[in-house]
């Protein structure tokens, strides 16, 4: 198979992940004989000191020619002016509304090997495998009006944002998380805060009427508040979890603890298409810039790698390809791979790349 992928490293350790990322998809086409092209892009701070835009509309023409996007990571300090014009994370929105990426999948199955890792006892991290499907581009990041206004009298300042879904948005999303759900353990849990917002309990309402189109999928609603307590209470109860932008955002970084690190969470961000064999979609790993450990090639590739595997899988159809990938990470997790972030002391720590060698030596 031909593909075309654009990268877009983004900022702090983007960069060095992102490389990584590509040696694997590059090993993967010469191992099983496809041909992969690469075009790399600017996105975030960097696209801004470059062209004072996060986003350009080269770089999303760019994207949408594509057949998948493998994205770093964005933002930093440098960057951070609350007064500034515009701020990195925009283009990363920019981006998933541009391209309709309006689901977000981030699969959370921890290793076994690393239960040492997690916060939590490992008798409750055994057995977690769940997805979070958090839905992308509507809710409280996207919603009308959004922005600081300053009243002319009293001299009053207010900032707004706005949660508004449509029945639309809610039901293809939902939709999603069924048909995701079905090939799994059969379960959807859709996290709503239906007890004080509107759109909340438009959203359960509706995901009571699509579950009807799913008899073998059993649905059950949960709160937002309560769901957070069980993520950590009872992970392991999770199948799939469907629910609003912002909830997805805090509950993804919860779940990233009981893995241990969040440098080994991949997702996916999927339009239209998805499910349905090959389908655009940007893939990155949850871990965000860490400007902290940026240039110190001690960054887990993990996340990054992880996610060229749901690329091969959403994007390109290869689920033999992806199903190699996985294994190969599990494998070396297995064996006692560790960069820094899920070392023991005493343990021999990797670096970025040896990582990403050992990985690819498993392959
Ligand atoms: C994420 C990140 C982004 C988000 C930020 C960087 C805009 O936190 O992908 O979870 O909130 O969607
Ligand atoms: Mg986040």
């Amino acid at each position: 198979m031909n593909a075309h992928i654009i990268t877009l490293p983004g900022d702090g350790i983007g960069p060095e992940v992102t490389r990584e990322g590509v040696r694997v998809l590059e090993h993967i086409a010469k191992r099983f004989g496809h041909s992969f092209e690469f075009e790399e892009h600017l996105i975030g701070g960097c696209a801004i000191d470059a062209t004072g835009e996060a986003l350009t509309s080269a770089t999303l023409d760019a994207c949408k020619r594509a057949d998948a996007v493998l994205l770093g990571a964005v933002g930093g300090p440098k960057w951070d002016d609350p007064h500034a014009k515009t701020r990195p994370e925009a283009g990363l929105l920019g981006l998933r509304k541009g391209l309709g990426l309006f689901a977000n999948l981030r699969p959370v199955k921890p290793h076994p090997a690393l239960a040492y890792a997690s916060p939590l006892k490992p008798e409750k991290i055994a057995g977690v495998d769940f997805v979070v499907v958090r839905e992308l581009t509507g809710g409280l990041y996207f919603g009308k009006p959004q922005g600081r206004f300053d009243d002319a009298e009293g001299g009053k300042t207010r900032a707004v944002d706005t949660l508004e879904y449509s029945d639309v948005e809610i039901k293809r999303i939902v939709d999603l998380a069924f048909r995701l759900a079905a090939p799994r353990r059969a379960r959807v849990t859709s996290v709503d805060k239906a007890n004080v917002l509107a759109s909340s309990r438009l959203w359960r309402e509706i995901a009571t009427e699509t579950a009807r189109a799913y008899p073998n999928v059993k649905l059950d609603h949960l709160l937002v508040d309560t769901c957070a307590m069980r993520l950590v209470a009872a992970p392991a109860s999770f199948d799939v979890i469907v629910t609003e932008n912002m909830f997805g955002d805090i509950l993804t970084d919860e779940a990233a603890v009981l893995v241990g690190s969040m440098g080994l969470l991949p997702s996916a961000s999927l339009g239209s298409h998805a499910l349905k064999g090959v389908a655009m979609g940007v893939y990155e790993p949850i871990h965000g810039s860490a400007p902290d450990i940026a240039g110190k090639a001690i960054a887990n590739p993990i996340g990054t790698i992880l996610s060229t595997a749901m690329l091969l899988r959403y994007s390109l159809n290869l689920g033999q390809e992806a199903d190699a990938i996985e294994r190969a990470v599990e494998r070396a997790i297995g064996d006692g791979c560790r960069t820094a972030d899920i070392a023991r002391e005493g343990e021999r720590v990797l670096s970025t790349r040896e990582m990403a060698d050992e990985i690819m030596a498993r392959l």
